[in-house]
């Protein structure tokens, strides 16, 4: 898959370019927020937001689930995608349709025809929850770009560079604003700063991300 950033897509006042490969379509999903938030509640009663450990132990900030038919996990053993929940062995909760869709029509709009995510992350934030710089390079095929959505509470997305001493760009993220990045952008190092405390009409004291992958 390549990144045709310009070719068949108006680039407006939504849409920002990060780099090549990368962009922020603002509030592409503001108005399905309330659908996805019901999505996530249903995923997550019975997928639970947990706080998974690291490799070398820690516990991280950000409490995550998944949905479809692989999801992201990382423990003692390293960080791996795997079919099921290792919380109790059932596979991950299937990918509602209006997820897959959103990803779809976010790729689309940056570029990416035929973007078919079997995967999403779900991150959930609550003031002082942060997540450092890091590449995503557990996907088996690293032509297909990332899908990342953001809901409720504002949080500021560093978007870097190739390498970690890279300078990233801060870039705020609202509610329903999306990343899209792949292509020469496919191995960006990226993070989000500390959440600082606020009130979102929909998620309360929260910021949601979906991070939607191509992952096997
Ligand atoms: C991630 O890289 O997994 C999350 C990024 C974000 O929360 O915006
Ligand atoms: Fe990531």
């Amino acid at each position: 898959m390549t990144p045709d950033l310009f070719a068949d897509q108006p680039i407006d006042a939504t849409t920002e370019i990060l780099s090549e490969g990368g962009v922020v379509l603002r509030q592409f999903a503001t108005a399905q927020g309330p659908d996805l938030l019901s999505e996530i509640e249903q995923i997550t009663a019975a997928a639970p937001l947990r706080h998974m450990k690291t490799p070398g132990g820690h516990s991280m900030s950000v409490a995550m689930s998944c949905c479809g038919s692989w999801g992201w996990v990382t423990d003692a053993r390293g960080y791996r995608y795997q079919a099921e929940d290792p919380c109790c062995g059932a596979l991950w909760p299937a990918m509602p349709s209006a997820f897959t869709n959103l990803a779809r029509s976010a790729a689309f709009a940056a570029g990416y025809s035929e973007f078919t995510p079997d995967s999403c992350l779900i991150n959930r934030y609550e003031p002082g929850a942060k997540m450092g710089l890091h590449q995503d390079k557990n996907e088996r095929d690293l032509s297909q770009p990332i899908v990342s959505v953001s809901l409720g509470l504002s949080q500021v997305f560093q978007f870097g560079g190739l390498t970690r001493s890279e300078r990233p760009k801060n870039i705020p993220l609202g509610h329903g604003d999306v990343v899209v990045w792949g292509g020469p952008s496919r191995l960006r190092y990226h993070g989000v700063l500390t959440l600082k405390a606020g009130a979102h009409p929909l998620t309360g004291a929260s910021r949601y991300n979906l991070t939607f992958r191509c992952a096997c």
